[in-house]
């Protein structure tokens, strides 16, 4: 059920690893003009923190991740921006959460449910002050049922690694990088498959054969016919 046109404006995009979720997110926000938050964002800058402590991954306690959890923040950009920015004490940590290790353990922590139930009052508190499009795995169901438009964004896996790859070396990739990059995201798919399914009133956008500008004019005319 979506909720009536007197309630702030929440459109959430979801869908597995690299399917384009955050960079879609963003460009239909701009389009928009309401802003941009990514969840993953959100799990990425508490396994972070939790990082930062040090020890085995394995050894792990969900008090102990949720200690960590209170120095994470996100922060709007900066004037005229429409995304918001992960904070780490205060700082600034996008490279640092990009980072393998981060990629490595995120689904470790974000398995965690005292994590989730923290990460999802963080973003329902953030669409409280503000429109935004939210991205992540599970926007459209845990976190906002009620938004008024909920996208499911999916793309082959091979097409998906060869985005992601490109996305950090600046360069189409080889076939050998697509390769191991497929098993890697599959792998990731497979530990957050828990909390990866669409809402049953999602609308269903494969990107693999079309353009990202035209998956964000699909988007965006889908959101002016809700508002
Ligand atoms: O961009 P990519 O799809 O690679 O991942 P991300 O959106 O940055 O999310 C990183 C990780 O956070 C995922 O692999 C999930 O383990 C977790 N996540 C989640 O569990 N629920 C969300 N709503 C968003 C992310």
């Amino acid at each position: 059920m979506s909720s009536d046109s007197r309630s702030p404006l929440v459109v959430t995009i979801d869908g597995p690893a690299a399917s384009g979720k955050s960079s879609t997110s963003q460009m239909v926000a701009e389009a928009l003009g309401m802003r941009h938050l990514d969840s993953g964002m959100i799990y990425r800058t508490v396994t972070a923190a939790r990082l930062r402590i040090g020890g085995p991954p394995a050894s792990w306690t969900e008090e102990s991740v949720l200690a960590a959890a209170s120095r994470a923040t996100v922060a709007p950009g900066a004037p005229g921006a429409t995304s918001f920015e992960p904070r780490l004490d205060g700082a600034e940590c996008e490279a640092e959460i990009r980072g393998e290790a981060v990629t490595a353990t995120v689904s470790l922590v974000a398995k965690m449910p005292r994590v989730r139930i923290w990460v999802n009052a963080l973003v329902r508190a953030t669409a409280a002050t503000h429109e935004i499009v939210v991205d992540g795995r599970d926007m459209g169901t845990a976190v906002f049922p009620d938004a008024r438009l909920k996208v499911w964004l999916v793309a082959s896996p091979a097409e998906r690694a060869r985005r992601r790859v490109l996305q950090r070396t600046g360069r189409e990739p080889t076939a050998a990088e697509v390769a191991l990059e497929t098993s890697e995201l599959e792998a990731r798919d497979l530990k957050d498959r828990q909390q990866t399914q669409p809402a049953t009133d999602a609308v269903w956008i494969d990107t693999t054969g079309i353009t990202q500008a035209e998956q964000v004019r699909r988007i965006v005319e889908l959101a002016t016919a809700k508002r």
